[in-house]
């Protein structure tokens, strides 16, 4: 698996190199590298250790319309593999982690903070949320940065429904996302891999954009701690990683916020990141991607598709040079 510095002489783990094989063995090859290395290296182990499983038993049922403009004819993923296949840094940088290790989140009471340049600034509790919109079911895909995608039936409304209650103010030219940073509950957070609270950010006209998606559940139940209990936003646009989980604030502001992934490798992840496979990773090519659950020795990469397919969002660039704002 390759893996680079970044200039804080830290690792990121990001990569295009990822195989059947580099997944089963990136575990071990990362407490390796936390144990020969001097960061953090005795927590990581004990983290990797523990046994905790994310997914409750019997986990709550959260059922939404079928919503036809985003079904799709394409396979869906299975439960398991989205579900411990993951990446949710704050549980561990190997994909396994959080399954094992997110059972710690505590997902209630949980409230979100919704303020900035907004007319109404409101703070929302988890039920709130699950009665501000109809609840529907759609399908997107999601392609990570990495070369790999799934398909997912998500439960949610569309983000505006909520921008539209708090009454964003002629200021308010883009929303930053902040999500849960507790120690206490989040084993990750002992290793500087990213600067913690996670952040993204979205222009105001692409969180208005139908497509975007507020999550609150999959498969017809709540959201899995590992995927981003309790809310959580999906972009299915944008490479995964601008797709913020456990979100606890919701700040509309006039300047482009900083981002989690921009501010540890900004030549590599840009604000908008937009799938694009005319536009390649500096370390990989962005054309292809494998499709998790078609992991066969002979199975084929599938070509990366603009704006991953979502073609309606491209209005949003119109003008853009997308190869300077990747
Ligand atoms: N949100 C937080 N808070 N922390 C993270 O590490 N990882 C991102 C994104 N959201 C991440 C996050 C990345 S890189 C991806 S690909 C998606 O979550 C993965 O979502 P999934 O596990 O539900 O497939």
């Amino acid at each position: 698996m390759l893996i680079k510095r970044n200039p804080n002489g830290i690792d990121l783990p990001f990569s295009s190199e990822i195989t059947p094989r580099a997944v089963f063995e990136s575990r071990r090859t990362f407490i390796r590298k936390m144990a020969v290395g001097s960061i953090a290296s005795a927590s990581m182990l004990e983290m990797a250790s523990r046994e905790a499983f994310a997914q409750a038993p019997g986990a709550a049922k959260l059922a939404g319309k079928p919503n036809a403009a985003y079904a799709t004819a394409e396979k869906q993923t299975s439960f398991k593999d989205a579900t411990t296949y993951n990446n949710y840094y704050e549980f561990g940088t190997d994909k396994a982690d959080p399954a094992r290790t997110a059972g710690t989140l505590k997902t209630r009471p949980w409230t979100v903070a919704i303020e900035g340049e907004v007319k109404k600034p409101m703070t929302l509790d988890i039920d709130s949320l699950l009665k501000l919109a109809p609840l529907e079911e759609r399908v997107y895909r999601l392609r990570c940065v990495e070369g790999w995608s799934m398909v997912i039936p998500w439960v949610g409304y569309s983000l505006s429904e909520l921008i539209k209650k708090v009454e964003p103010t002629g200021n308010a030219k883009y929303l930053e996302f902040i999500t849960l940073a507790d120690k206490a509950q989040m084993p990750g957070l002992r290793s500087p891999v990213l600067e913690w609270p996670y952040v993204e950010g979205l222009r105001i006209d692409e969180a208005m954009h139908p497509l975007a998606l507020l999550g609150l559940g999959m498969y017809g139940e709540v959201l899995p701690h590992q995927n981003g209990a309790p809310v959580r936003i999906i972009l299915p646009w944008k490479y995964g990683f601008k797709s913020a989980k456990s979100i606890v604030k919701i700040r509309f502001v006039s300047e482009q916020p900083k981002t989690a992934w921009n501010i540890a490798a900004p030549s590599e992840y840009g604000f908008y990141s937009n799938v694009n496979p005319d536009v390649d990773h500096p370390r990989w090519s962005q054309g292809t991607e494998r499709r998790i659950g078609e992991d066969g020795l002979f199975a084929k990469k599938r070509k990366t598709l603009m704006f991953n397919g979502y073609n309606d969002v491209a209005s949003l660039y119109k003008g853009m040079d997308l190869k300077k704002y990747f």
